[in-house]
Order: C-alpha cells, then structure tokens, then sequence
C-alpha cells in the first residue's frame, strides 16, 4: 500500500511534468510488444509518434512471433531477472496474474484524470482492472471469428460465400477441384487454435462456447458437438496447402491477397495488413463473419505499466497511459492495426466496411448474449489452460488422431492444468 503511494505521488509529479511545467523531466518508455506485421508496425509507430511529439523517449523492444507467445517468455524472464520493461503489450487473465504478483503499476490517477470510467465499455474495464484498481489500459477491440476472403478466387470456382460449415465445406471442394488452396493457414499452435474457437463458435453456438472454452466442462469438452468440432478440424487439415507448418499468419493474409489461396480464419489484424497493402474491403478482398452460429469472440490489446524506479521511466508510464484512449489517436491506431476503438464514443465515420460491421455485430452480440472471449488470444482462460488447448489442437490437426481421441486427450490435459 505504501509502494502503491509512493508511485502514486510519483506519476503525479511525473504528470506535471508532462503538462508543461517547469523544470522539464524526461518521459521515458521502453515498449515490450509483439507487432512486427506491416499494419501492426504501422500501428505502434503511430503510438511511437503520438508519445515522442507528446516529449516522450520510445525504447522499442519487438519480440517478432504472432499471437504473443515468444513475447511472453522474454517478459517473464526480464520480471524474474529483475528488468521488467516500463510498459509491456499484454492481455486477459495475464494483466489478472501479474497484478496478482503486485508487479503491475496502479493507473487510478490517470484513469480518472482521463475519465476512464465512463468512456470503457464494461467488458473492457473487467479486463483492466484488478480489485477495483485500474492496472492497464486497453488499446482496442480485435474481432477473431473472420473469414478474409478472395472474391476473385471464389467467383473463378463458382461457390458462393459460405454461411455454414457444410457450405464451406462444399466451396473448399469445389476450390480444390478448381485447382485452388480453398485455405491459407500458417500452422502454428495459436493460429491453430484461432480457427479451432471459431469452429466450436460456429457448430456449437455460444453457450456452448462458454461451456466449453470458458468454464472448461468437461462434459461440453467430450460432448458430440466437441467431437464434430474435430472432425471439421479434420476437414480444413485437408484444405490448407503443403507449406503450412510454422508459417507466419501475416504470409497466409499475403496468400489471400495474392490469389494463392482463397481464405483465411483470422482476426481482423489481418484487415490491418489489406490497409497497409491499400487494398478495400467489399472489392478486393471481403470480410465475413466466419461460418455457423452467430456470436463474437472478442480479443482486445492492452498495456500494462510494471512497478519500475526512476522518475523518468515512471512520467513516462504515465504519459503513455494518458495517450492511449485519447480521440484521435484512437481512430489513427485502429485503422492501422484493423480493430475498432476501445473507447465507446469515437465516431465510425473514418471506419471502413469491415469495422463497421464489427462495431455493429458486437452490439448485437452483447444484446444477444452471443459476445464470447477469445480462447487462443488468451482473453477467456489462463495460460495453463489455454495451452492444454493449443497441444491438443495442434496435434490433432497434423496427425491423423480421431476426434475421438482428441476429445479424450483433451479433458485429460485441461484437467491437469487447472
Ligand atoms: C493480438 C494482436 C496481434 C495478433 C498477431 C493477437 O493475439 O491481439 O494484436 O496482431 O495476435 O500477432
């Protein structure tokens, strides 16, 4: 309580600072983050610019690797070492874990100079905050259940845009016999995953999905909806080319847009790389909720800020916490990065198709009670849980393990790590 004061009247000071008042101390801020894709490098340089033009000192840390995971490595071992970054790229029950450790900075003054409370959607303050205290702030809102699709691609196998499984199924053949991939993937334990929550969305519906991903039941986990949920996995492993294994998500979007392959299961990163290649939704490429139940399975990025010493390193925490949900740059930044604004009051206007459409599909989501978390971008379970998930998956789909087994491993493993 003592060390939260004492930083307390720190980022206050360091807040002065940064509003102009003399003497004039220096913000400093060495990033930890994962966004090394076109439109992601595109987004966190806008950030750079919006802190540096602020006075502040960018320290840029990239850990390339999708999804996160080498990120998360390194930053556990800068935190056992002693060297925590000042503000780190993290999410979901990982902010939870780390202010549960008493590691993260407390941004309650920050948050209510910057009235965070009534611009955050509830769903995204539940994320952030830990026993009532703000401890990150969230940058956006990533929608994952998307299907990014070349209209050319499917137009030349004659299918349509498929609205179900079986649907896409039918197209996926109909590619195939065309002579086209039907799927780009990047086989990756998290890419893997990615398509597999969308699959247990699709056939199973959201409660299901709840039952399933979020409370980890083991009936739902060896239900008949589970074991269909395999066998489609099944089905796309056939769909997929032969140089999918280990192959980055952002070089399967670039398969998409160059009419190497037809489709891709993303989240809307993916649309970040389309606007960096000034491609538009609706023409030359087109965005599609993925196939089955409706429902959104929300991502959402945040910065945390660890306990760190040094005035400098503190106002720069600060300042950067201020900038994040500010207006503009929040229109600047989610343009980029292909997400919608975290905050609830930034006009669509400037947002294209694709954003709209998830700003209109995660309104109805939370009326209908169809809004669930991501599983594989770790907003709905720890990192134990989640990667019991992501083995089984991933084994399942390069192997030619039944679904039967795979449902069976899978409780196994999910038990073992709670
Ligand atoms: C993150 C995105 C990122 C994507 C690919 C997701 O888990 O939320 O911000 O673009 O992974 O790295």
């Amino acid at each position: 309580m003592a060390h939260i004061r004492a930083l307390s009247t720190a980022v206050a000071i360091g807040g002065l600072v940064a509003l102009g008042s003399a003497p004039a101390a220096a913000q400093t801020a060495e990033v930890l983050h994962y966004w090394t894709s076109g439109g992601e490098a595109r987004a966190v340089a806008a950030l750079q610019q919006e802190f540096e033009a602020a006075g502040g000192t960018w320290i840029d840390s990239p850990v390339a690797g999708g999804g996160g995971d080498a990120q998360a490595t390194v930053l556990r071992a800068r935190v056992l070492a002693g060297d925590p970054p000042t503000a780190v790229q993290i999410k979901g029950p990982n902010i939870q874990d780390w202010a549960a450790e008493g590691a993260l900075a407390n941004l309650d003054e920050v948050a209510a100079a910057e009235g965070w409370d009534e611009i955050l959607p509830p769903l995204l303050r539940d994320i952030v905050t830990y026993e009532g205290h703000y401890v990150a702030v969230p940058v956006n809102i990533h929608r994952v259940n998307w299907l990014w699709v070349n209209p050319a691609l499917l137009e030349q196998a004659g299918v349509a845009v498929p609205t179900t499984w079986d649907e896409f199924n039918a197209a996926a053949d109909a590619l195939l016999a065309a002579g086209i991939t039907p799927l780009a993937h990047g086989g990756q334990p998290w890419q893997d995953a990615t398509v597999f929550e969308t699959v247990v969305l699709g056939l199973g519906g959201a409660d299901f999905y709840r039952q399933a991903l979020v409370d980890l039941d083991p009936d739902a986990l060896t239900s008949d909806t589970m074991i269909a949920v395999f066998e489609q996995m099944r089905r796309l492993s056939g769909y997929v080319d032969p140089n999918f294994p280990g192959r980055e998500w952002n070089l399967a979007t670039r398969m998409v847009m160059n009419g190497e392959a037809a489709m891709q299961i993303m989240g809307d990163w993916a649309k970040g790389e389309f606007a960096a290649a000034e491609l538009q939704p609706g023409s030359d490429y087109l965005c599609v909720p993925t196939p089955g139940a409706a429902g959104y399975i929300l991502n959402s990025d945040s910065f945390a800020f660890f306990k760190v010493e040094g005035e400098d390193r503190i106002a720069g925490q600060r300042l950067l916490a201020s900038l994040i949900l500010g207006t503009d740059f929040q229109e600047t930044f989610n343009l980029f990065k292909g997400s919608i604004p975290a905050r609830n009051d930034v006009p669509p206007d400037a947002f294209d198709a694709c954003a709209v459409r998830s700003m209109d599909d995660l309104a109805q989501a939370v009326a209908a009670d169809s809004l669930v978390p991501s599983m594989a971008h770790e907003i709905a379970i720890g990192r134990a849980a989640r990667g019991a998930f992501l083995d089984v998956v991933t084994e399942h789909f390069n192997s030619d393990m039944t679904a039967e087994e795979a449902v069976e491993r899978l409780v196994e493993e999910v038990e073992l790590a709670q």
